[in-house]
């Protein structure tokens, strides 16, 4: 049952942290791994380590169904989307420009929300009687912090929509639920980690004290995907070394 072996995957955001760890996770445990990536750049070496790579911008999602329709026509079905691809943002709030608020939700929500929708549609064209769907929400998501308030905004929003959509197509047999990372170790967190002040203040606040490591994430990817959940759906799972639990 604790076997993702020969189902197929879809991760939005694979060219590096989170999502290629969950990536590498899952072809590791015998997947079939189809990894979106914004441009060529990565395809070769996604190729290398049998993640098949597909071009795909997640705001782009007027292309969704045009994008994943390649994959259905020859594997039949998606098993499981991890929607992982996200961006953050430093800014003050009293600082934003309307231009860098839409891209946030766009990235994070939006591109989020129309992925979910495109893949049950297409699940329910090609008569696949069930759908797994696990969103990278946040710990940010359920607390918030300083500079956090649009980034901290959409992953509220991912949470909240993660349980609708349990709701909603629980009845379809989907399941849909999310993984809140606390502090991980990506390109995402790169200037915190530089400034050695603030990671240490971090760091005392992590029961425990250390950052986490994209690979830290890939074991509850890999329970969610697999029938070992199946009764599992509109659930959040915390990975945040406990800096949240005081
Ligand atoms: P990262 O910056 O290393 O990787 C983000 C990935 O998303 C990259 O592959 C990037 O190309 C992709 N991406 C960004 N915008 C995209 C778009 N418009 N279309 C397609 N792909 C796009 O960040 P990291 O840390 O690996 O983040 C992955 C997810 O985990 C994000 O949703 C992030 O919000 C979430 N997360 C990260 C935490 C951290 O501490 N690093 C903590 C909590 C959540």
């Amino acid at each position: 049952m604790f076997s993702v072996k020969d189902k197929i995957v879809f991760i939005t955001g694979v060219s590096r942290g989170i999502g290629r760890a969950i990536a590498r996770g899952f072809v590791e445990h015998g997947a079939i791994v189809y990894g979106s990536i914004r441009n060529e750049q990565y395809k070769d070496e996604l190729l290398k380590e049998n993640i098949y790579p597909v071009i795909y911008d997640v705001r782009n999602f007027q292309v969704a169904e045009k994008t994943l329709l390649p994959i259905y026509e020859k594997e039949g079905r998606i098993d499981c989307l991890i929607n992982n691809a996200g961006i953050s943002s430093n800014t003050p709030a009293s600082l934003f420009k309307e231009e860098e608020v839409r891209k946030i939700i766009e990235t994070n929500f939006e591109g989020a929300f129309f992925l979910c929708q495109t893949y049950y549609k297409l699940q329910k064209k090609y008569k696949i009687k069930q759908g797994n769907i696990i969103n990278i929400a946040s710990i940010l998501g359920l607390v918030g912090t300083m500079l956090a308030s649009i980034y901290s905004g959409t992953k509220g929003a991912v949470l909240q929509l993660t349980k609708s959509l349990a709701i909603e197509w629980a009845n379809s047999n989907f399941r849909v639920n999310a993984i809140c990372p606390g502090f991980i170790e990506t390109d995402m967190t790169e200037n915190m980690q530089k400034r050695e002040e603030l990671k240490n203040k971090i760091l005392e606040n992590i029961p425990l004290k250390r950052l986490g490591k994209p690979e830290d994430i890939v074991g509850a990817a890999l329970f969610l995907a697999s029938d070992y959940s199946s009764y599992m759906t509109g659930q959040y799972i915390v990975i945040d070394g406990g800096l949240t639990c005081q």
